[in-house]
């Protein structure tokens, strides 16, 4: 599929971001219904588990749905940083009453794969979007012969050119702002990341493919923002946490609708890479970037026990609060009411520049 054929098939090129741990088919499917683009993340998903949601999105519409993968670089266990990390947790496992366990757990977040291409040739996916750069070479050749049109977020510029050399067929502009993740990839200076609306020109102005602008757009004014400096569609993530089809426990739930969110931060605490959330005790404690972190994604074994304890007792202390910096767009409604509000947005001003129509 083309970037055309897509725009075609939408009411408005408006993107729900794909969000791993918050969601699956169904709120894609709603924002679908909205004539957005729906996404499912599976970076947290067995092949088994990427079939039967697949399955699920296409027995349930024909509109085009976007499926997510991470592609990082498996770690090697390092006993001795795991070490640091369970000395640096101990004092937090003692006042929860838990023992740790000298094991080091596996990987939470898996990256893309041939068992997962395996389940893509099933069901040819109109778009695939990755984070943390490209597969292999052979892995996105797997994906492309699927007719699939390929998206990556870019935080700088010279990411956008990597991904566009390297066959992308829509760069995402991923700014500062954005909840979740840094799908940074080429760097791992933070000093390297720009907010959205300095990355988005720059970006539009390195590369000839299509731009997709994500972080911090959650109002209708962002949007005709973002379409102003030569966006070619938004992506939107933390406007639909609190939509009803999102899978948002009820303590994140709170904490986005509360003045608690004005305060978000990169932290590497919960997954071993730097990722944005609101700013909770752990955070506050420990980091929010903490050196004895173990690599992505090594990190999260020894905290969801932390994480479970206390959210058991209602408290979320451990728990990764995830959140871009602009909470404006949250609210529970439907994600079908949420997107097409932000349809609406991109349709009201001027029509798409020329150089995506
Ligand atoms: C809870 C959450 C989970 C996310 N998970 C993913 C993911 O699995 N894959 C991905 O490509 N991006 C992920 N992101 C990042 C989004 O794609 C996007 O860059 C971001 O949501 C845009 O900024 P905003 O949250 O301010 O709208 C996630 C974001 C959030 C808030």
């Amino acid at each position: 599929m083309t970037f055309n054929d897509l725009l075609a098939r939408l009411a408005a090129p408006i993107v729900q971001a794909p969000m791993a741990g918050s969601q699956n088919h169904r709120l894609a499917l709603a924002v679908c219904a909205a004539g957005g683009l729906g996404s499912m993340p599976a970076a947290m998903w067995t092949a088994q588990e990427l079939h039967q949601e697949l399955t699920a999105v296409t027995q349930a519409t024909q509109a085009p749905y976007n499926i997510n993968f991470f592609c990082h670089a498996s770690p090697d266990i390092d006993a001795a940083k795991h070490k640091q990390w369970q000395h640096a947790l101990a004092p937090h496992y003692q006042e929860l009453g838990l023992t740790q366990s000298p094991a080091v757990a596996g990987a939470a977040r898996t990256p893309f794969s041939h068992d997962m291409a395996d389940v893509l040739e099933v069901f040819r996916p109109p778009v695939v979007s990755f984070h943390f750069g490209l597969p292999a070479p052979d892995l996105l050749a797997r994906v492309k012969a699927c007719g699939s049109l390929v998206m990556s977020s870019a935080t700088t510029v010279a990411e956008a050119q990597w991904l566009e050399a390297h066959g992308a067929d829509v760069v995402i502009a991923q700014g500062l702002e954005a909840g979740g993740h840094r799908g940074m990839f080429l760097s791992t200076d933070l000093t390297t990341q720009l907010g959205t609306f300095a990355l988005l020109p720059q970006i539009v102005r390195a590369v000839k493919v299509p731009v997709i602008a994500a972080g911090g757009i959650a109002t209708a004014a962002g949007v005709q923002a973002a379409k102003t400096l030569g966006a070619s569609g938004v992506q939107i993530g933390t406007s639909f946490l609190c939509s009803h089809e999102a899978n948002t426990n009820a303590l994140h739930r709170a904490v986005l609708q509360s003045p608690q969110s004005q305060h978000t931060a990169l932290t590497n605490l919960f997954s071993g890479r730097p990722a944005r959330g609101v700013v909770n005790r752990v955070m506050r404690e420990l980091g929010p970037i903490s050196e004895h972190a173990p690599a992505f994604p090594l990190a999260t074994a020894d905290i969801a026990p932390l994480r479970a304890a206390a959210e058991a007792k209602g408290l979320q202390d451990f728990t990764p609060l995830w959140s871009g910096q602009n909470t404006a767009g949250v609210r529970e409604a439907s994600a079908t009411d949420i997107a097409l509000d932000f349809v609406k947005a991109w349709r009201a001003g001027d029509p798409i520049s020329p150089r995506i129509a």
